[in-house]
Formats: C-alpha cells, structure tokens, sequence
C-alpha cells in the first residue's frame, strides 16, 4: 500500500506528480492519511462524483454502515465533543436533510446576492485599515477578517466576540494528527463554550440573525445540541475556507495570473486548481461490494479527493495550468452530491467582492520578497496560505 502525504509542503505547491501516481493506481487507492488512518482515495473526476452521489453503498454516519453512532464512533474525543460530530456534515438520509432545510433558504442565491452591499461595506473597512507603508499579511489582516465578519453578522454572533471565536479555534487549524488533535482541544472547548454562551443570550433576547431564527422559530424542531453542532460548522466552514480561497487567489494573482472581467470565472478556476479543501470527510461502506476493481468491505472509510478530480487530464485541458478564462469549468472544489457545500454562493460571492475591491485599490500589489515561494497552512486536508506578505504599493 503506497502512502501518499497529501500536506507535505511539496505536494500543497505542486500536487501534479503525486495525483498522477495515484491515478496510475487506479481510480481508486488503499492508502493511510493522519487520524482517518486506513482508507480508500478517489483520484479520478469520475470516480470522486460517483461515490459523492451514491448514498445507497456509501454513508456519512458510521452507524449506517454497520459501526458505531458518529458521536461514538471518535472513542478518543472528550465528551463535550461528542454532540459536535453529530452535525450537518456525517448525518445521512432524512436526519441530515432535515438539518439542511432548516438554513438553506439563508444561504441561497437570492439571499446572498442581497448582502453584496454589506459585504462590500466589510471589505472596504479592513482595506482602510490597511498601511500602504508597510509589509501586510493578506492571509490575516484580510482574507481571514473578511468572511469572518460576514459570517458572523449572517449568524447574528455579537461583534466584540468575533475575534475571541476566531482567536479560540484558530489551534483547530493545525491538526496533522492525533497528538497534534489532543493539543486542540482547549480551543475545541473554548470555542464550543463561547458558541453555547451566546446561543443561550440569544434565546433570552431579540437579535437579528440565523440564530436567532433557528432558536425561536417554532416551525423548525432543532434541538439544543443540533443548534449548537450547526453553529459550529457554519461559523469554523464560514470563514477558515473562503480565507483559503482569497489568499490562494491572491498568491496566483500577484504570481501573474490575470484577474480580468467576468472576474467570476477566474475564482471557478482558483477554485479549480486550489482546490482549497482537498478532500471530503470519510465516508463509510454501507455493504460489501466491488468498485472500480477493488473490494470495498463494509465499513471501509473511502476520502473523495476533490483536488484528484479536479485535476483529472480527462477531464480539464492542461489540467496543472490556471487559465483564468477557463469555460466550461465542471470542478467540485464544492463537493457533489447530497452535502455540496450549502455556502458556495456566498463563499463565491465574498471572493469576488475581496479581489475586486482588493486589486481596484492596489492593482501593483507585489508579493514582498519578490516572487517568495507559497508559505500553506499545515491543516490537513486545507490548501491555503498560512501567510503572505505583500507590499500594497511598490
Ligand atoms: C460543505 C468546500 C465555504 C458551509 C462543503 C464541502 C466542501 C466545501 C468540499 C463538502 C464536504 C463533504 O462532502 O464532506 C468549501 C469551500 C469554501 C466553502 C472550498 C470556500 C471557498 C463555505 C461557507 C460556508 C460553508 C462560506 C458558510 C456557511 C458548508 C456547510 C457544509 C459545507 C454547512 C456541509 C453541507 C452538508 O453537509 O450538507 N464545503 N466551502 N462553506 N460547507 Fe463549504
């Protein structure tokens, strides 16, 4: 069984060599990844979307594949964890549907192109705060900022503890494997109690915001750990992945890449060839059959490698290029299939808006040294920059 390191530093700045090994494998490889351990890899376009969309043979929650509850299933995670992995993204079938329509409406098309002003309005302000005399870190000082604060206000979390949230999950971002899980947990707590704190003040005053909805409209039957489990993974989702986006993007800008009208198809293809979260959470084997010439056993984890396909050559035309024209441009840097991301629209959204309104102001932004190579953050599974510094004026 080869062993791939899917976050070693080489592979996050040119995967090409290591996906096409894999491809040669098969569509499908045994491998073993940090914390997931043993597992299957897709590493075609095909094959990716097929066990995406297949529910019947592939589950989210282990339990319907012959193993344990979700929320038993991580035996090493505290207990104040375990109602957290009971969330939106490892529940199958009607319970996950049913968690899905209670904020699909909040993050559909309509409802984000209505917050374009207010986004706009965000990314002006940390543009002002910017100084144009100084080295800036885009990563923090502007793409991290920026979803943080839309995400928030759509979910009506007060402003003055933002930056506690961000400053308590940002050791969350580290993981490589288990030891490095243990040392996250104080921020697992912290971030889970700071969530549940505020969702207990929201039930006892009137806010504006998706919380405040979930908690007093009678028409929805979240319970309390289904709330908190939603909060979770809309605000650590919300910001820690179109923070990716936006700092890949200006890296490939400032590394010449053009950034032209319609500057939508440019993102697709960032994030096409970023592919700013890699891979899906484990998914588990529901029964015992044969794919793509191998034999999956019941309870098999298999990891859909969105960068494989996106990055298939039968697929995408010179595949390891970023055309920023790129059309057609089918990627599923958004996943596929019943958990697609459901903040795409505004994931796309906010990066359009921080480029646009980014490289209006300092359209001679240059990375400082010049041509530095990429720094990626170490999360496993993530493709972003840790930091990037950049001269906004040269
Ligand atoms: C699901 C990527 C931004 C919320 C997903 C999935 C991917 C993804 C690949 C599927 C994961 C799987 O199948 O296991 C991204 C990328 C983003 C982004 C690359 C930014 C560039 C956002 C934003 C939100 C969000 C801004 C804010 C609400 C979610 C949620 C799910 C999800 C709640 C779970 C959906 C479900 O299980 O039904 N995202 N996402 N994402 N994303 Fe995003």
């Amino acid at each position: 069984m080869a062993q791939y390191k899917l976050n070693d530093p080489d592979f996050l700045r040119d995967p090409t060599s290591v996906l096409a090994q894999m491809r040669e494998e098969g569509p499908l490889v045994r491998t073993k990844l940090p914390i997931i351990g043993q597992c299957w890899a897709t590493t075609t376009d095909a094959a990716t979307r097929e066990v995406l969309k297949d529910e019947a043979l592939f589950a989210r929650n282990p339990a319907n594949a012959g193993g344990k509850d979700i929320s038993r299933y991580y035996w090493f995670l505290p207990r104040f964890m375990r109602p957290l992995t009971r969330n939106i993204l490892s529940l199958d079938g009607a319970e996950h549907k049913r968690i899905r329509a209670a904020v699909d409406h909040s993050f559909s098309r309509a409802a984000i192109d209505a917050l374009r002003p207010e986004i706009t309005q965000v990314a002006d302000q940390y543009l002002d705060q910017l100084d144009p005399s100084k080295p800036v870190d885009i990563t923090q000082d502007y793409a991290r900022m920026l979803p943080l604060d839309v995400i928030s206000a759509l979910l009506g979390i007060k402003p003055e503890l933002r930056q506690k949230l961000s400053r308590a999950i940002a050791p969350i971002s580290k993981p490589t494997g288990i030891i490095a899980l243990f040392t996250a947990m104080p921020g697992l707590y912290r971030t889970q109690k700071l969530l549940r704190a505020e969702i207990e003040t929201i039930r006892h005053t009137q806010r504006n915001g998706l919380l405040s909805t979930l908690i007093h409209d009678a028409s929805n039957d979240l319970s309390d750990d289904e709330i908190l489990s939603l909060a979770f993974v809309l605000f650590i989702a919300g910001h820690e992945t179109t923070l990716h986006l936006i700092s890949d993007a200006v890296f490939a800008i400032s590394d010449g890449a053009k950034f032209n009208e319609p500057t939508s198809l440019a993102i697709e293809e960032f994030m096409r060839f970023f592919s700013p979260v890699m891979m899906t959470k484990p998914l588990f084997v529901r029964e015992t059959h044969e794919r793509f010439g191998q034999t999956l056993q019941q309870g098999d984890k298999v990891i859909a490698q969105l960068i494989g396909a996106n990055h298939d050559p039968d697929r995408f035309e010179n595949a390891a290029e970023i055309q920023t024209d790129r059309r057609p441009n089918a990627h599923i840097g958004f996943g596929f299939g019943p958990h697609v991301c459901l903040g795409m629209h505004l994931a796309r959204t906010e990066a359009q808006i921080a480029l646009e309104r980014l490289f209006n102001r300092f359209p001679d932004l240059e990375r400082t040294p010049k041509n530095a190579p990429p720094v990626y953050s170490e999360r496993y599974g993530f493709r972003g920059m840790k930091t990037l510094k950049v001269n906004l004026k040269p």
